[in-house]
């Protein structure tokens, strides 16, 4: 074995795309897609030259790629605006009455946009935010419920070239303010609050909390969706409806140049610090406009439903903007799959008549726990095509899926990306490819994979090693906000010119990509991405907390749990009330989807000579696993004896 990472999964399964849907699908055969993919690897700015000429662009571009290793820039020179791609586009044509958005609220409300309708609200807002003094090339960050503001929001930033930064509504005030200080951002976007698990949940009071500490913020839009109590600071603070009061509803888009920054998301990286992932403009439209219409097949008359929030990059890519610049009509709701019964996705799609389902692993395993008799109860007839993203799936759910919700008649898409990579990198395309549960398949169309040992070797089949993407594509992230630096490093200098991706993977003999998940120090918790440094942080800016390690351990529902090991001051209790301190200091600091499953006081953490935790070995004691592999580095092996006696 070239590296340490060992691939057990062995599956056997093929299933190749039904005749019938082979036939109208956007592309139809492996064939097909072989000659695609080798078109797009042997000629990328051909390939994607042609991809962007399917969109409008207000100036053609000098050149279609700039590649000065790790600096990329698709379509130089070129202008455009993917609010205007993915809203005025359309107007010109029957789809201006097509739905859009089909929204649904937790309690039970339905709005529907037509993008006529969707044009009109975003022109609005975005001459709402002008007025309140946003400019193209402020930043402007969003805190907000997944209503349709939300997704208006967006668009509306894009439309004035305002770089928007959303924070997950679950991050807590401390989390908001770190991003709205790091981004400088000047206006804030929030609700009073939104619906979950049937009760309404406050964000605006989190926004007060987190305004204390941010300078830069100027003003404060809030949408009314909950009717909680909210206080509304004279000066600053302004209702949606206000900010839109007797605006024109002419305000078309900026001409934008093709690298101009459409958006920051923050995600965990591997030091404690949430890195800035800076996406442009036009490579990301011409990459999300072709994976959703590629990937989920869109057509005309499809619903499609990505069950994300639009605070990940999930939503961004295959709710927003992806699916809009297709032109698609899209599912969008705002609560959790079981209120008020367990079957609510089920009853969605049946209502809706969705045909396309985009959701995550760790759903899928929740589903198969509540049980089949929650689907069963509905006509799941509507769906064509089932997706999944976030983490590996386990191949009894993959089949769980495709029985118990495709009725054996849809294909999955089982999609890796990430929220650096912008859209979908390794897919099968659902006419073409046959699918192998638990597999990624292949790469898409311009996408250059390898899987690599530490030097950058390629390694043979079926042995595991670093994924990494050789070679530059389009939606690809720029820099991270402000730290160029952190961008060569983190992801350019393991191996020279190429992306990292930091996941571990194989390659079968047919060529099939299986991504065996984080090598590094993130755990992947319900598909939410989390570095355990930056709950490391957490813990132990606790006063009563000298040191802390934590690491991710499997679990059956969530992917991963977090498991942390602590050291506590002289004179701390470590009782179970003490943990619950703990977990609901770390909901605070960073938010409740972060909290340890688990804590393990110790007096000390296993580290080598050099002082570095050993956090291999947490991981296999965190995992119930015999501790295995070199521990000769270890400085004092009584601290590991120690833990493990601890847990038995
Ligand atoms: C994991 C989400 C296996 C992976 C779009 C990646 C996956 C991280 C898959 C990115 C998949 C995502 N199979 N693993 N289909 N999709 N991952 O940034 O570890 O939130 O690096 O982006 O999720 O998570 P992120």
């Amino acid at each position: 074995m070239a590296t340490d990472i060992e691939s057990v999964l062995k599956e056997q399964r093929v299933f190749p795309p039904p005749d019938e849907f082979a036939a109208s699908a956007h592309v139809k055969s492996l064939a097909e897609y072989q000659r695609i993919y080798k078109l797009s690897v042997d000629d990328p700015e051909a390939f994607w030259a042609g991809i962007a000429r399917e969109l409008d662009w207000f100036k053609p571009w000098d050149k279609v790629l700039e590649w000065e290793p790790p600096n990329a820039k698709w379509f130089v020179g070129a202008e455009c605006n993917i609010s205007y791609n993915c809203l005025d586009r359309h107007l010109s044509t029957w789809r201006r009455n097509k739905a859009a958005i089909i929204w649904e609220g937790e309690p039970g409300d339905i709005r529907v946009y037509t993008y006529q309708m969707l044009h009109r609200e975003v022109s609005r807002f975005a001459a709402g935010l002008k007025r309140l003094g946003v400019q193209k090339g402020d930043r402007v960050a969003l805190y907000m419920p997944m209503v349709p503001e939300l997704a208006i929001s967006l668009l509306a930033c894009a439309r004035l070239g305002a770089t928007h930064s959303v924070v997950f509504g679950g991050f807590s005030s401390d989390a908001l303010r770190d991003r709205i200080n790091d981004a400088q951002a000047k206006v804030v976007i929030t609700a009073d609050g939104g619906f979950r698990r049937g009760a309404p949940f406050p964000l605006k009071e989190a926004v007060d909390k987190a305004l204390t500490e941010t300078p830069s913020i100027e003003k404060v839009v809030v949408v009314k969706r909950a009717g909680n109590d909210v206080v509304m600071k004279p000066g600053r603070d302004v209702w949606w409806d206000d900010a839109i009061k007797d605006v024109s509803a002419d305000c078309p888009a900026e001409h934008l140049d093709a690298e101009h920054p459409l958006f920051i998301l923050y995600t965990s990286g591997t030091t404690g610090k949430p890195k800035g992932v800076v996406h442009s403009t036009g490579g990301y439209m011409a990459h999300t406009y072709l994976t959703s219409k590629w990937v989920f097949d869109l057509k005309d008359t499809d619903t499609f439903w990505c069950t994300a929030d639009v605070g990940w990059v999930t939503g961004h890519s295959y709710i927003v903007y992806g699916p809009l610049a297709n032109g698609a009509t899209i599912l969008m709701y705002e609560g959790v799959p079981n209120h008020p019964e367990p079957d609510r996705f089920w009853d969605i799609i049946e209502r809706h008549q969705v045909s396309v389902l985009y959701t995550a692993p760790t759903a899928i395993r929740t589903f198969t726990r509540w049980g089949d008799e929650w689907p069963n109860k509905h006509d799941l007839s509507s769906l064509r095509l089932l997706g999944t993203v976030g983490e590996p799936i386990n191949p009894e759910a993959w089949m769980w899926y495709r029985d118990v919700i495709g009725g054996n008649r849809c294909p999955i898409v089982d999609t890796w990306w990430q929220t650096e990579t912008g859209g979908i990198m390794l897919t099968p395309l659902p006419g073409a490819t046959p699918t192998k549960p638990g597999s990624a398949t292949l790469p898409f169309p311009g996408v250059v994979p390898e899987i690599v040992t530490h030097d950058g070797k390629p390694v043979g089949d079926n042995e595991g090693g670093y994924l990494i993407i050789k070679k530059p594509w389009p939606g690809m992230l720029r820099t991270i906000y402000n730290d160029h630096e952190r961008f060569k490093e983190q992801y350019w200098s393991q191996i020279p010119g190429c992306y990292f991706t930091g996941d571990g993977a194989r390659r079968d003999e047919d060529g099939y990509y299986w991504v065996m998940g984080r090598i590094d120090d993130v755990v992947n918790v319900s598909g939410h991405r989390l570095s355990t440094m930056e709950i490391e942080s957490a813990l132990v800016s606790h006063k009563q907390v000298t040191e802390a390690a934590v690491v991710g351990r499997p679990d059956e529902v969530k992917g991963q749990a977090i498991s942390a090991f602590v050291t506590c001051a002289a004179g701390t209790k470590p009782d179970d009330a003490f943990k619950q301190e703990l977990r609901k200091h770390v909901a605070k600091e960073i938010g409740a989807f972060a909290k340890p499953d688990d804590i393990r006081f110790t007096d000390s953490l296993p580290k080598t000579r050099s002082g570095k935790i050993m956090r291999r070995l947490l991981r296999d004691l965190a995992a119930g696993k015999d501790t295995v592999g070199d521990t000769t580095t270890l400085e004092d092996y009584s601290v590991l004896a120690k833990l493990r006696e601890d847990e038995e």
